[in-house]
């Protein structure tokens, strides 16, 4: 891949082998900033950056802020809820408004899948644009942080055995998690859920479906839990929160039918005592905090590379 090759960053599917790599390895690159007393590097200075989030978010949110700033670029965090948009201002003449401005990157969250793409579509050459999670459609920034997490965990990953339990049927994450497990070369990955929260037909995505938690998680090396998506729930397809604790709830018990070095990830926010149990969350085998930390060096990595800047 050549630096400033791609205009916009919206989903996993759309990127090659190459790419993944090189944001994997220029993450690994800026991970050390982290530690730094002064935690800069002047790589975007000059740029500005808009965090658009038509959504509720406090990891992706923050992390793509500290990423920015750690870059010295401006931050404009629009407040869409006291912006123009409310005094019946178009979105779009709002965002040429933010282009007009000289903005480099718009980070977007939506709830409308597509949302990023048509805003990119919109922009075109003028700003770039990043998915930060549309609708249910893909969440790519969060794919590849977890496939950093579990490269900077276990090294390599064509022999790992991994699942991914929870709402497959509403999430983005899931989604993304598959395309770029699957780019990497992971060739066991399970989704694991009640038989209402996974896609009918989900073998055609090349994983294979569990409707137990035992069996599904049996001697995996990771395991990625996920948020019952209530938000995007249109009917009642589960009898009650802790029935699904009873049956899908991530316990140690539980725990110990996976590998003895499993470890266990969350994008957040968890729930505990529904998807996930405290002593789990908390737990040696939980990455769920370093996880969130892993989100800024590859949202770094993204915006310089969009960015056309090289290491
Ligand atoms: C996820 C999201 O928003 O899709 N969270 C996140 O970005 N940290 C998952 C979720 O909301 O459950």
């Amino acid at each position: 891949m050549t630096a400033g090759e791609i205009k916009h960053f919206l989903s996993i599917n759309s990127l090659s082998i190459g790419t993944i790599n090189s944001i994997l390895d220029r993450a690994e690159s800026f991970f050390p900033i982290g530690s730094k007393s002064v935690k800069k590097t002047p790589i975007l200075r000059g740029k500005t950056i808009a965090n658009l989030f038509f959504e509720p978010s406090t990891r992706t949110k923050t992390t793509f802020e500290l990423a920015a700033t750690r870059l010295s670029a401006d931050v404009l965090n629009i407040n869409i809820e006291s912006s123009a948009t409310k005094k019946g201002e178009s979105l779009s003449d709002t965002l040429k408004t933010l282009a007009s401005l000289r903005t480099d990157i718009f980070v977007v969250r939506h709830n409308q899948s597509g949302a990023s793409a048509f805003i990119a579509n919109l922009m075109g050459e003028q700003v770039s644009v990043i998915n930060a999670g549309d609708g249910r459609h893909e969440h790519p920034t969060q794919a590849l942080l977890d496939l950093f997490t579990i490269k900077r965990n276990k090294g390599n990953f064509s022999k790992l055995k991994i699942a991914i339990v929870g709402d497959i049927l509403h999430s983005r994450v899931a989604r993304s998690e598959i395309f770029a497990l699957q780019r990497v070369g992971v060739k066991d990955i399970r989704v694991v859920g009640p038989r209402t929260l996974i896609p009918y037909n989900i073998e055609c995505m090349g994983v294979k479906p569990f409707y137990n938690l035992e069996q599904g998680i049996k001697d995996s090396d990771v395991i990625i839990t996920l948020r019952l998506q209530k938000e995007r729930m249109k009917s009642a397809l589960l009898p009650s929160a802790s029935e699904y604790f009873e049956t899908f709830g991530l316990t140690e018990a539980k725990l110990s039918c996976a590998n003895s070095g499993v470890i266990v990830m969350h994008p957040g926010p968890i729930n505990r005592g529904v998807e996930i149990d405290s002593a789990v969350a908390d737990g040696a085998n939980s990455r769920i905090l370093e996880q969130a930390g892993n989100g800024i060096a590859i949202r770094m990595a993204i915006m310089a590379m969009l960015s056309g800047e090289r290491a």
